[in-house]
Parts: C-alpha cells; sequence; structure tokens
C-alpha cells in the first residue's frame, strides 16, 4: 500500500517536470523566432524578384537565406533577424515588411528600364499579423496589383500601405484598392493616378493620412450625393501637391470634417482663394 502510494506520487512529480520542460522548451521556441510559414513565403518573395530580373547576386537581400528552419542553428533560420523584417518580439509573427526600391539594390543603372515585379500579392497572405508593408519604388505590375491587392483585405492588422513611386500603377486599382478598409496611412504619392480626385476612397473609413502628391489629378473633388462628416471621416491629413487641381478643389474640401493638414502645393491655382486656415482648423500649405 506504502509502496505504490510512494510510486503514484513520484509519478506526479514526473508529470509535472515533464510538462514544466515542455513549457521551456515552446517558449524558447517561440520567442523572438519566426514561424516557418512566414519564413518559407519570405523566401518565395526573394526568389520571385530574382527570377524576375534574372539577378544571382550574393549582395540582394544577403541576410534572406535559407539555412532550414531554426531548428538548424544557424543565425539564418530566424527570419525575424533578416533585414527589411520586423516582428513582434513576443508572437514570432512578422508585423512590418519594407521592400522600398528594392530594385535600386540590384540595377542601380536602370538596366532593367521599366520592366515590371509581377509580385504574387498573395504570398503576403501567410502573414498573418502583418501591419505595415511599404512597396515604395518596386516597379510594381500594373495588372497583378489590380488584381491582388484585394486580397490584402483579409490582412485585418494591416495599417500601412506604401505603393509610392511605382509609375506603372494607375486608376485601375483603385476599385481593388477600396476594400483595404483597415489601412490608416495610404502613400500612393508619385504614381500614374490620374483625372477626378477618386472618390471611391470613401470606402476606406479608417483612413488618416492619404499622400496622393506627385500625380496626375486635375479635376474637382465630386462631392455630390454625399453630406459634410459622411466621408472620410477620419482623414487628418491629405497630400494633394504637385497635381493640377485648380483652386475649386478647397471648396470641395471643405467636406471632409476632419482634416487638420492639407497640402495644395504646386497645383494650378491662380487668382484669390480662401484665406489660410480660415473656416475650420486647418493648415493649409499652398506654394506654386
Ligand atoms: C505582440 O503580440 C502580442 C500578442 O498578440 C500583443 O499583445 C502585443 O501587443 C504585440 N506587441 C507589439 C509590440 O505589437
Ligand atoms: C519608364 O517610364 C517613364 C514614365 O513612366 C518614362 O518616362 C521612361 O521613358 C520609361 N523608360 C523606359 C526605359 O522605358
Ligand atoms: C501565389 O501565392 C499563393 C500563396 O502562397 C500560392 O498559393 C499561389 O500558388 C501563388 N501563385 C502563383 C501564380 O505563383
Ligand atoms: C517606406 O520606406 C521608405 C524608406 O525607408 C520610407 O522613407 C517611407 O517613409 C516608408 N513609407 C511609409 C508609409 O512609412
Ligand atoms: C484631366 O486629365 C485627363 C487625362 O488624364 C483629361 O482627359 C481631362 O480632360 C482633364 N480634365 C481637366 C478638367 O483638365
Amino acid at each position: 500500500m506504502e509502496y505504490s502510494g510512494l510510486n503514484k506520487h513520484k509519478s506526479r512529480l514526473h508529470w509535472l517536470l515533464m510538462l514544466m520542460m515542455i513549457h521551456i522548451l515552446m517558449v524558447g521556441q517561440t520567442q523572438g523566432d519566426c514561424i516557418e510559414e512566414e519564413r518559407k513565403a519570405l523566401l518565395q518573395i526573394k526568389a520571385s524578384h530574382m527570377k524576375s530580373y534574372d539577378s544571382n547576386l550574393d549582395h540582394f537581400l544577403p541576410t534572406w537565406v535559407d539555412y532550414g528552419s531554426r531548428t538548424s542553428g544557424y543565425d539564418g533560420g530566424n527570419c525575424c533577424d533578416w533585414e527589411r523584417v520586423k516582428c513582434n518580439t513576443t508572437t514570432g509573427h512578422v508585423t512590418e515588411l519594407s521592400f522600398y526600391n528594392l530594385r535600386w539594390v540590384i540595377d542601380n543603372n536602370m538596366e532593367f528600364g521599366n520592366k515590371s515585379w509581377p509580385l504574387n500579392v498573395s504570398l503576403f497572405l501567410h502573414f498573418k499579423e502583418l501591419s505595415s508593408l511599404n512597396l515604395s519604388h518596386d516597379f510594381l505590375d500594373k495588372e497583378t496589383m489590380k488584381i491582388g491587392l484585394e486580397r490584402l483585405s483579409s490582412l485585418k492588422k494591416l495599417k500601412v500601405l506604401d505603393l509610392s513611386g511605382n509609375h506603372d500603377i494607375d486608376n485601375d486599382i483603385i476599385p481593388s484598392l477600396k476594400t483595404l478598409t483597415s489601412v490608416k496611412i495610404l502613400d500612393l504619392s508619385d504614381t500614374s493616378l490620374n483625372g477626378n480626385f477618386p472618390i471611391k476612397f470613401v470606402a476606406l473609413k479608417n483612413l488618416e493620412v492619404l499622400d496622393l502628391s506627385y500625380c496626375y489629378f486635375n479635376g474637382t473633388f465630386e462631392i455630390q450625393g454625399f453630406e459634410t462628416g459622411s466621408i472620410l471621416t477620419k482623414l487628418k491629413i491629405l497630400n494633394l501637391g504637385n497635381n493640377r487641381f485648380d483652386e475649386s478643389v478647397i471648396t470641395s474640401l471643405s467636406i471632409l470634417s476632419s482634416l487638420t493638414n492639407l497640402d495644395l502645393s504646386y497645383n494650378q491655382m491662380s487668382g484669390s482663394f480662401p484665406a489660410q486656415g480660415t473656416c475650420y482648423d486647418l493648415t493649409i500649405y499652398i506654394s506654386s
């Protein structure tokens, strides 16, 4: 009797020790280490870029190397340490990705001209916690963006999206773009967006900062059918500098109730326009 009681006690202790060991192992594995699925997706993105430009250079994303998963013991196995990648240090999920000006790394003489990068946007769906995606100056392919961008709408934590400096991108992406309702900061400057201000952006209900500078907008902001305070209700900062707007745009922009900073520098303003900062608590930058 006594003996078996002691055994029972012992085996409980073993169980407890084992559970503690497992816990320690698991914590050790997840903390700061990247998720295998995300590591593979990053390598696929790198491969796609290299394939597009037929490059095989050692100095292209040199930290993004495939030493196998984290268990291999090599530093390269932890993609959270890779350049252009930021992870949540607790969960190990990738939260920020920057592919800013990736082409320049391999091609600073512009040998590839305007050859675009047909990036598979679905690859980003592997990053469930992604909050910031910077694809600025990446020669993004218009057709893949037009269809693909919409897929990003399932990334509910996506707050920052930078598509600036991609000259192939034009109004065709707007239907897809307007589905990205979680986005707060959107940079579309220096793209080929043109014509009337794209009112379809109203769907981006969480948008706080919108940069549309250095595009080809010339028409007014079409506001028929909308009431003041009903569209882009959170938009605080709007940059429309270096477009072709005339002074009539100022009156129509009064529909944006939360606006605090408006940049209209270098447009086609002539004659007189409302004095700066009147009517509402708004700073307007106008120079020409
Ligand atoms: C990391 O993820 C945890 C769990 O989801 C979250 O509570 C924490 O705020 C995140 N940390 C950062 C810096 O975002
Ligand atoms: C690239 O595109 C820009 C405008 O989008 C154009 O001015 C330039 O000539 C093009 N360059 C080549 C090499 O096609
Ligand atoms: C794009 O990426 C997704 C997700 O990884 C994958 O399922 C799909 O096959 C890829 N499409 C192409 C054309 O490579
Ligand atoms: C994208 O990256 C570039 C280079 O680091 C940076 O200047 C730019 O501000 C980034 N975009 C956003 C929206 O943060
Ligand atoms: C605006 O530019 C487009 C071409 O992008 C042109 O067709 C249209 O006539 C222009 N509108 C105005 C008001 O200048």
